[in-house]
């Protein structure tokens, strides 16, 4: 019954058979009005008539015409009392069975929702269990890198004051990112591309570490990125994420205050700064050298929407888009 596809969406059907219950129980009401207002037409119209006749059952002539109608009036609404018997029953079965289908329809909506969250619950068990093995495998990789001479130059490389060290977001957070942002280009007329959901675009990370997110950018496939690329203030996690993940260059050293934005048209900033003052000072500089109509993922932003042409443009205001 649950898997007949032919049948109307679940929660249709919940909602087609109250309306059907709504509307028996209406017409039950009518049926059962009619009913007593024949009842108390015909009551009124015995005690007229028993008014007219004396008490010996004798009628005066006079009297005669006005006996006989209201004798026409109580047969014929005998008659309708009759039918409205009829009706009353015939809708009482009607509501029976009204209350029948919803109680079926009903219990198939409770097997199927039950359904549902058991099926959303592997789900989540199942992703978090991908990302779980996808996370220890990049660690495996960066473990397993020799850091060559030139990069033991810049190992010991502290993070400036103010700034975060590398601490990643976790790969289940930025896949959900990656989702709601691939929504937001197949729905935006500026990423519009004949036979495919948007044009390929450009994605930047600002302070991308050794290049898990990258790494995860460029081959999940969620969004359809042309090129992926990204900085970091320390050179031994680019010398790390070069080496583990065959970034080339597409990874470079550079400080995200003097960075010009300009060229992406997807930006993820993950909070680089510890510093409220530094945080500030690069959401200012994005706001001001993204380009029109590029898009900002910045998860735990500090003051983005100061910014009047930063819009967010998802439930959850992690995703933000320049206007233009
Ligand atoms: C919180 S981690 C974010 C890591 C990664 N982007 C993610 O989302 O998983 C912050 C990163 O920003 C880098 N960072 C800190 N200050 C920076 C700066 N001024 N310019 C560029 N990167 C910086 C750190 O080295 C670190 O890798």
């Amino acid at each position: 019954m649950i898997d007949d596809p032919t049948g109307p969406a679940p929660a249709l059907a919940v909602l087609r058979s109250s309306l059907a219950v709504d509307d028996a129980l209406t017409r039950l009401d009518g049926a059962m009005a009619d009913q007593a207002r024949h009842l108390a037409t015909l009551t009124a119209l015995s005690a007229r008539i028993a008014a007219l006749t004396g008490s010996d059952g004798a009628v005066s002539p006079y009297r005669q015409g006005r006996l006989k109608t209201l004798q026409l009036r109580y047969t014929a609404t005998e008659k309708l009392l009759d039918k409205a018997r009829q009706t009353l029953d015939e809708d009482r079965a009607a509501y029976r069975a009204a209350l029948t289908l919803g109680r079926e329809s009903l219990c198939r909506h409770a097997i199927l929702l039950a359904e549902l969250r058991a099926g959303q619950d592997s789900q989540i068990r199942k992703n978090a269990g991908l990302c779980r093995a996808l996370e220890r495998q990049f660690h495996r990789q960066c473990d397993s890198v020799p850091i060559s001479a030139p990069d033991t130059a810049a190992s010991g490389f502290d993070v400036p004051e103010g700034s975060y060290d590398y601490i990643s977001i976790g790969l289940s957070r930025f896949l959900d990112m990656l989702g709601r942002l691939d929504h937001c280009l197949s729905m935006d007329p500026a990423y519009a591309c004949d036979g495919a959901r948007y044009r390929p675009v450009s994605f930047l990370e600002i302070g991308c570490g050794p290049g898990h997110i990258l790494e995860l950018a460029r081959t999940c496939g969620i969004c359809r990125f042309g090129t992926c690329t990204g900085f970091d203030i320390n050179p031994q996690a680019i010398a790390l994420g070069r080496a583990a993940f065959d970034l080339g260059d597409a990874v470079t050293v550079g400080d995200a205050l003097e960075h010009d934005y300009s060229q992406a048209e997807v930006i993820y900033s993950f909070r680089p700064f510890s510093n409220p003052d530094l945080q500030s000072r690069l959401e200012a500089r994005l706001a001001e050298t993204m380009r029109p109509g590029a898009y900002l993922i910045a998860p735990m932003p500090l003051d983005l929407d100061r910014h009047g042409v930063l819009t967010p443009v998802d439930r959850a205001a992690e995703i933000w888009r320049k206007s233009g």
